[in-house]
């Protein structure tokens, strides 16, 4: 089968404030042409609409997603945003990332919910999943397996991904063989690698059947490594 369109997302996580952020954008948009793919970058939720504003301002080709979003739909939820609240300025979404489950004890019910809610305000989920036993539980929910072509799947084992500074990338063989998996259990899915890309092994990840694209943490802060990565 030819290979789809890579789709390259940037998890900026808890990190720049606004006058940075303004400035990567203008850093990588340039760069970001030179791909055919489909570059989207996730900023912190407070900084959403000042940057749907900018990319719009420069006439920028990347897309915007949110890091993740609320469980409930609407109403009395102090500090939450919810998919409809979003749904003007912002394409895609992340959601059921690790990092949620580990410090905020996220359910695979919570993201079922926060799935469900996205689809419905038209925002493309970019569902993480970190392990087989994860991939078993999500392939029984009948809303993924009827919407797999409307969500962007992403194979993220925890182990990958990077600590502080250090890279600890799966080795791209088995992220292959694990990201087939995910294509086995969703039938024609798109399915991205995430944990520890960056410019030195992103071609390793991207040469591979099965890999459609990346989900980049660390690497996506710097500029020119994010460029690096979607032009590799
Ligand atoms: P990393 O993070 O590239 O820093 O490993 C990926 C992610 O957690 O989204």
């Amino acid at each position: 089968m030819p290979k789809k369109l890579p789709i390259f997302v940037a998890n900026l996580k808890a990190n720049k404030n606004w006058p940075d952020l303004n400035s990567y954008f203008e850093q990588i948009s340039q760069g970001a042409e030179k791909t055919e793919g489909v570059v989207i970058v996730c900023p912190s939720a407070p900084f959403l609409i000042s940057s749907a504003q900018k990319l719009k301002e420069i006439n920028s080709k990347i897309s915007l997603g949110a890091q993740d979003v609320s469980k409930f739909e609407e109403g009395p939820y102090t500090g939450e945003y919810s998919a409809s609240q979003i749904k003007d300025f912002c394409a895609y979404s992340i959601v059921g990332h690790s990092e949620r489950k580990k410090h905020f004890s996220e359910t695979a019910k919570d993201v079922q919910t926060k799935v469900e809610l996205l689809l419905k305000s038209q925002i493309t989920p970019i569902l993480c999943i970190g392990s087989e036993e994860e991939l078993e539980e999500y392939a029984q929910i009948e809303l993924i397996q009827n919407s797999i072509s409307n969500i962007i799947f992403v194979h993220e084992p925890p182990g990958a991904i990077s600590g502080q500074s250090t890279y600890r990338p799966q080795n791209p063989d088995e992220a292959n063989i694990e990201t087939g998996k995910v294509k086995e259990k969703f039938k024609n899915s798109t399915v991205l690698y995430g944990g520890s890309v960056n410019p030195g092994n992103a071609k390793d990840f991207f040469t591979k059947d099965n890999i459609d694209g990346a989900l980049i943490g660390q690497a996506s802060l710097s500029p020119q490594d994010f460029i690096a990565i979607v032009t590799a």
